[in-house]
């Protein structure tokens, strides 16, 4: 099943095009890997499938993204609702300054959840899921910020999860944290997989043929180059770039 199509999607910073024509059919309860050299329209290209776009006023977008079928940029769509059902985790781990418990049921809260039961059946299941519930469970009620990067990333991700999404965006979520913690997240990511479908932008080859079903590649001004199985793109790339950047030739 496809969960997420791209449709000639194309976007614009003012003149500056920076996604070609992308269509690209992303599967259900999958992990697919985007890759490309810096400045290809990565985070772009995952910040228009929740329509974080939008905050980015010079922005201009062409074609279609369907999730489930429907088009995210028809006029009828309710665009918090999209972000719940489409929630991102960012390069850098970005926790609000408050504590570990209040960062997990802040989403739900705005959403009207204000029952105190409900909300800490949520905030537990949220940071078990995030692989996080057995190191911060004695210190619900400390500052987010006073953990390990490793542990606020894993934070954002159960901040995400709390808002029971379908579909994670991953905008290279390990690239400020240290080996052992990037692992971690791997295997959560992972995990994840069995009840979301991931979509994870990375720089580094060597996680998304560890964890991904899928890999995009992606070059200059959006161009995607090559799609397909991460085994068959790793394995077997069919584009002479492809091949160049993943044995690390250039980027
Ligand atoms: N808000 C913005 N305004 C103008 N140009 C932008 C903006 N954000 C990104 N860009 C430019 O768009 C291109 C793609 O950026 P980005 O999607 O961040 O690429 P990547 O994530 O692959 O590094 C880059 O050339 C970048 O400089
Ligand atoms: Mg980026």
């Amino acid at each position: 099943m496809n969960k997420i199509e791209t449709r000639n999607l194309s976007i614009w910073y003012g003149d500056g095009r920076v996604l070609t024509d992308v269509n690209m059919k992303i599967k259900e309860k999958c992990i697919t890997a985007i890759i490309g050299p810096s400045g290809c329209g990565k985070t772009t290209f995952i910040k228009a499938i929740n329509r974080m776009i939008d905050l980015t006023h010079i922005a201009r977008i062409e074609g279609e993204i369907l999730c489930d079928g429907e088009n995210i940029y028809d006029d009828g769509i309710d665009v918090v609702e999209l972000r719940k059902k489409i929630g991102m985790v960012f390069q850098k781990p970005n926790p609000f300054p408050m504590s570990i418990y209040e960062n997990v049921a802040y989403g739900p809260r705005v959403h009207g959840i204000k029952d105190r039961r409900s909300l800490n059946e949520i905030v537990e299941k949220s940071l078990r899921e995030a692989f996080l519930w057995d190191e911060v469970k004695d210190r619900l009620n400390e500052p987010a910020l006073g953990s390990s990067g490793g542990q606020q990333q894993r934070l954002c991700i159960a901040r995400a999860l709390s808002m029971k999404p379908e579909v994670i965006l991953f905008d290279e979520p390990c690239s400020a944290l240290d080996p052992i913690s990037t692992s971690k997240i791997e295997d959560l990511i992972v995990e994840l997989k069995k009840n979301y479908t991931v979509i994870i932008v990375t720089h580094n080859m060597q996680q998304a043929a560890r964890i991904s079903d899928y890999t995009a590649f992606f070059l200059t001004r959006g161009e995607l180059i090559e799609y397909g199985s991460t085994s068959r793109i790793f394995e077997r790339p069919l584009d002479k770039r492809t091949e160049d950047y993943i044995t690390g030739r250039f980027g």
